[in-house]
This record gives structure tokens, sequence and C-alpha cells, in this order.
């Protein structure tokens, strides 16, 4: 039997905790029938312990975040804490974990799964077959530069700033990753800025360049401004693999490459870190849709997305390629035999509730795995 696995498990509010409770049995599943061990915890995050705590995430949780080998995510925030102050917000919470464990690479997969080709609002000629993922910067950039803020002028009005910036080694290691990554795809990175008016897009360019000559020569490398990739993902995703760029145009992108797939509900997406001292690398996996509050606690949220983000943790945490294939096929049979949530529903399925859903893919596991 393999050593355990420490899991921290972050639920969330809205819809987190019913789609997480899903993932249990998935869990449940993987040690019942593939003798894995995993040594999880649980705690609040969010608006959750805004309520419990006063504060989006406690340092004891962050703590416990550094002391495990994975955290995975649910979603955060809701409309009961939308008119507290900036620092106070639900998303600390997740931008506390990405800064303080140093999750510098957001992976941001767009996949279309061949039963749900018709759930785009783009032809399904369009975006049949699309697999691109996104590495988007995640721990630097003008979420995090400095300076920041709001200030009261002379003449009594205000004046808001935040502040873009790259580093050399910030670039790299993001640029790293793509790279490392397109290497087990198509060998294809597009990497992403606006060099045509930003200095950090300047270096960003530089820099990937640089690295690529030096490292990556087997790999092709594109450069596109965002605005032209904006346009070029709705026009002819299928052109991508591997996009690689800044934290706030990938904020942008990633959001509408998910909607290419019409199902956002099925995304999900790892944000990871550099080796620290003991070899390990800090990982976090989270669904790529929010919390949902218009349908939390009614049972109808789609509970695959929660359901991938673990398979991603098992992929890229513990390199166990089968057990998250297996999920992965597990999910996408469910779905070609007919069984829908809301958010996915079509002509001629049936549509089920979040716990159904779960239960249909344990159910094909069983199948799968024997
Ligand atoms: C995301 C979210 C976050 C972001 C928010 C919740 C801080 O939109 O993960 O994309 O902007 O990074
Ligand atoms: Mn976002």
């Amino acid at each position: 039997m393999s050593a355990n696995k420490q899991l921290l498990v972050l639920p969330g509010d809205g819809i987190g905790p019913e789609v997480m409770h899903e993932v249990w049995r998935v869990i449940d599943w993987m040690e019942r029938r593939r003798g894995v061990r995993f040594e999880i915890s649980d705690d609040l995050v969010g608006g959750a312990a805004i309520d419990a705590r006063g504060t989006p995430i406690s340092p004891e949780t962050v703590e416990k975040a550094k002391s495990v080998d994975a955290v995975l995510f649910g979603s955060v925030g809701g409309p009961k804490w939308d008119k507290l102050g900036f620092d106070m917000r639900p998303e600390i919470a997740i931008l506390t974990l990405r800064r303080e464990l140093g999750l510098f690479a957001n992976l941001r997969p767009a996949v279309v799964f061949d039963p749900l080709v018709e759930a785009s609002t783009l032809k399904a000629e369009v975006i049949r077959g699309l697999d691109l993922m996104i590495v988007r910067e995640s721990t630097g950039g003008i979420y995090f530069g400095e300076p920041r803020g709001i200030e009261t002028l002379a003449n009594g009005k205000q004046r808001a700033i935040n502040t873009e910036v790259y580093t050399t080694d910030e670039i790299e290691r993001v640029a790293r990753v793509a790279f490392d990554l397109a290497r087990k795809r198509q060998r294809r990175v597009c990497s992403v800025e606006k060099a045509n008016v930003m200095e950090t897009g300047l270096l960003w360019r530089q820099v990937v360049t640089a690295l690529h000559q030096r490292e990556f020569a087997d790999v092709e490398l594109t450069h596109m401004y965002a605005d032209n990739c904006a346009m070029q993902l709705v026009r002819n995703p299928r052109q991508f693999d591997v996009i690689v760029t800044t934290n706030l145009f990938g904020d942008l992108l990633s959001d509408l490459a998910s909607m290419l797939t019409g199902s956002l509900g099925m995304l999900p997406s790892a944000t990871i870190g550099g080796l620290d001292g003991s070899g390990r690398r800090h990982a976090l996996y989270e669904p790529i849709h929010g919390s949902a509050p218009d349908i939390a606690g009614k049972g109808i949220a789609n509970p695959l997305a929660q359901i991938l983000s673990f398979a991603m943790l098992l992929r890229y945490s513990f390199a166990m390629d089968d057990e998250a294939r297996l999920i992965e096929n597990a999910c996408t049979t469910v779905l070609a035999s007919g069984l829908r949530t809301a958010d996915i529903m079509a002509k001629h399925c049936a549509k089920v509730s979040t716990q159904v859903m779960g239960e249909a893919v344990v159910r094909e596991l069983d199948k799968l795995g024997a």
C-alpha cells in the first residue's frame, strides 16, 4: 500500500460544498479499489470563514495548506459578502493561497467533450475536438504589483493605481511550465502579451524567446498580442495547443476559452508552484466555475468540474495518470449515456441532480476500473 497522500479540502461557499460532496465518493472509490490512502483534512474559506471567524482565510488554514501535498478548492463568494471592504472579500482566500504558496502557474484547460459539442454557442465544426491549455501567470503582474491603492488628491478627487510588474525570473518560470507541458502535447506554445504597448509585454516576449532558444528549440513558439488572441480564440480555437500569458490577460482569455466549450460546469484547473526544499511542489486544484449562489443548495449543480479537478490533482501532484484518465473517461461515458445536470441539459437527455451525477460517475468507475 502506498504512503499516505495528504490533502486539504476547502469547499468554500455556494455550490462548493455540494459539488465537493460528490468528490468524496470518488476519493472513497480510489481508496477501496486502487489501494491508495489519502489523509484528508478540511477547513473553511471564503464567506464561510468570514461568517465563522471574521476573515476569508485564517493564518492556520494557510499553514495547513503549506503542509499538505495538494489542496482541493471549491469556490468562494456570494451576494451575502459583496458589500464587505476590499480586504474582506471571499476572493481574498484564493489570492492569499496563490501568493503564500507561491502558486505561479495556473493551468486552465479548455476541452470540448464530444457528447457536449452541441452545447457551445459556436458551431460544432469549429470546436469539435478542441483541447487547449492556458497557462496563466498567477502570482505577479497587475494583481499584486506595487504601488497600488486609491488616494485622495489635493483637489479632493481621487486617483486609483495598479501596477503591472514582471521580472525575468517570474516570466521564465511560468514559460518553462508551458514548454514542459507542450512537450507532452502537440509541442506548440503561443506566448501572449501586448509588447506593442507595454514594457512588461516587451520583456515577456524577450525572456520567452531566449528561454525557447536555450532549452526548448524542439517546441514551436509563436507570439500573439492579447487582443488578437481573444479574436483568434473565437475564430479558430483549434489553432492553439498551449497558450502562456500574464495574470490579467490569462484571467480574461481563460474565461473566454472556457465558454468555447459551452460547459463551464465541466472545466477543472490546477495552480502549481515551484519545488520547495523538500522536493515537494505546492499545488491547488479548483473548478473554473464560481460559487453560483443562485443555484446553491438546490442539489442541481454540476459536480463534474470538481471531480475533474480531483483527476488533475492525481495527475499533477501524484503522477497517477492512469487513475486520472479513469476518472476523465468515467465522466465522458456518463455524458455519452445521456445524463445531464441542468446547466448542460440537451434534447433527448435525462436531467439529473448533483448526487445522481456523482453516483453515475462512481458506477462508471466500477465498470472501467474492474
Ligand atoms: C479566477 C477568479 C479570480 C481571479 C478571482 C476570484 C480573484 O476570477 O480564478 O479567475 O481573478 O483570478
Ligand atoms: Mn477569473
